[in-house]
């Protein structure tokens, strides 16, 4: 069975003091994370080495960044490269989350620069895909996507693209409280997976995990993540409330 993953997005929330607060909660309520599951906590940058610590050996449970530069070193002041995560033990990186897509211009060449660079420094990339509101309602939205995943994913080969996460996050649905509907969710899910199965073949397409994301909370998730293409969920807003992550975490297959 391919990874079912819990995946929190913090964002630009919590203070060091009020992040391991919320860690330990979640941390200390989740119990064992079964061996197809896995429990992965996107935080910011400061805090990844201690929060890293704090889950220690853990199992099936990791740290992410949200975010690294895309180049390896040098003069690009304020960034992260790939190398720095490497070195603190990261495993797992947010790639071309729509808000980075659109506050901070990152294009889908770009991204495919930042997947090769986390997949030579074994870092998952969890890489973001999802059309915004004019493109659903146009109506064009699996044509949309299915460019983001050609323009940043089909170069790889199918090993590594085997290491990739993928999320689908409707832009029209992140941090609105317009959760797409399950039919919705699998409707895309599907199409991503048979995209996948196109370039890489039908085993490896059915081996990697997507997620799904936009306004998923503990009251729909179990619903959502039921649908058969739908492998877990990168959770904003309700990731940051213990109890509600929690029930996410307990909503995994
Ligand atoms: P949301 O965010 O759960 O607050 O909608 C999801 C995301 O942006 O990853």
């Amino acid at each position: 069975m391919r990874k079912q993953i819990a995946a929190a997005n913090w964002k630009m929330n919590k203070t060091l003091s009020e992040g391991e607060q919320l860690l330990k909660g979640i941390l200390g309520g989740m119990g064992e994370v079964q061996e197809h599951q896995q429990v992965v906590f996107a935080i910011p940058y400061p805090y990844l080495l201690k929060s890293n610590e704090s889950i220690g050996a853990k199992k099936n449970t990791f740290v992410a960044a949200q975010n690294c530069h895309h180049k390896t070193s040098g003069a690009y002041t304020g960034e992260v490269s790939v190398d720095m995560l490497q070195s603190i033990c990261i495993k797992y990186c947010i790639v071309g989350h729509s808000e980075r897509r659109e506050y901070f211009s990152e294009s889908n060449s770009m991204l495919a620069d930042k997947v090769n660079l986390c997949l030579s420094k074994s870092i998952v990339p969890i890489f973001c895909c999802g059309e915004p509101l004019n493109v659903r309602e146009a109506g064009i939205q699996n044509e949309f996507v299915q460019q983001q995943l050609q323009e940043s994913l089909f170069h790889l080969d199918a090993d590594a693209i085997q290491q990739v996460v993928i999320a689908y996050e409707p832009i029209w649905a992140i941090g609105t409280g317009k959760t797409a509907s399950s039919d919705q969710a699998q409707d895309m899910h599907k199409h991503i997976r048979s995209v996948l199965a196109k370039q890489f073949g039908q085993d490896v397409a059915g081996n990697i995990s997507i997620l799904y994301g936009g306004s998923v909370k503990g009251s729909n998730a179990k619903e959502i993540f039921s649908q058969p293409d739908v492998d877990g969920g990168l959770v904003g807003g309700a990731s940051l409330v213990a109890d509600e992550f929690l029930q996410i975490i307990k909503s995994l297959k």
